[in-house]
């Protein structure tokens, strides 16, 4: 299966999936690596790895159809087949999530439908709840909304900050993200209505 990873930023959930690749822990294959953000660390972590890069600039879009279209275009260019969604700080339109039916993954540090949006670790510490964690969902319109691949929950210790809280939860991405990629690409998993049913193998 061939991925396209969306990123802004650190890319340590790009670096976990390569990671599992590499270790022969996950059956897929990076086709493209695509950044809103020039200046994103994640373009830094693929440089000499042989993966292709695109830095989409968002700033030089004078409309969300035209940045889309180029999105589109570049992972199309690629062959992408799965649409992985790491730390990519842009919410896609109906438009072209329906280019990629099914076909797009997102990584959220909360347990949905709990704390959507940014900041996600800092609204759990902020409210007092006890357990936080992360989710592996599949993308539709809504902002952290779609079908719900895995969770996995944390718990907050009294000694947290919200760093050693999102710290702790990143550490679980890590896991959980490869994990969620490699039942899709083993084909067990199998979207109906709003929930997601995983097959046994
Ligand atoms: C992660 O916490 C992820 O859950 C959220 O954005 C962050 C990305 O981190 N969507 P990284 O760029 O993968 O290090």
């Amino acid at each position: 299966t061939v991925l396209g990873v969306l990123a802004s930023g650190r890319g340590s959930n790009l670096q976990a999936i390569l990671d599992a690749i590499n270790a022969g822990r996950l059956a897929a294959k990076i086709g493209v690596v695509i950044s809103d953000n020039p200046a994103a660390n994640v373009l830094k972590r693929i440089v000499g790895l042989g993966i292709p890069a695109a830095c989409i600039d968002r700033s030089r879009f004078s409309s969300r159809p035209e940045f889309e279209s180029a999105l589109a275009a570049e992972l199309n260019l690629h062959h992408v087949e799965l649409v992985v969604l790491a730390g990519f700080m842009r919410v896609l339109s109906q438009n072209f999530i329906e280019l990629f039916p099914g076909r797009i993954m997102n990584i959220h540090p909360s347990l949905l439908p709990a704390f959507p949006g940014e900041n996600a670790q800092e609204q759990a510490f902020r409210h007092g709840v006890k357990v936080s964690g992360c989710t592996v969902h599949f993308v539709d319109k809504g902002v952290d909304t779609g079908p719900i691949i895995l969770q996995e929950a944390v718990p907050v210790l009294e000694s947290d900050t919200v760093e050693s809280l999102s710290e702790r939860i990143l550490h679980v991405e890590h896991i959980l993200y490869p994990r969620a990629i490699g039942l899709y690409t083993a084909g067990r998993l199998r979207i109906e209505g709003s929930r997601v049913i995983i097959l046994d193998k």
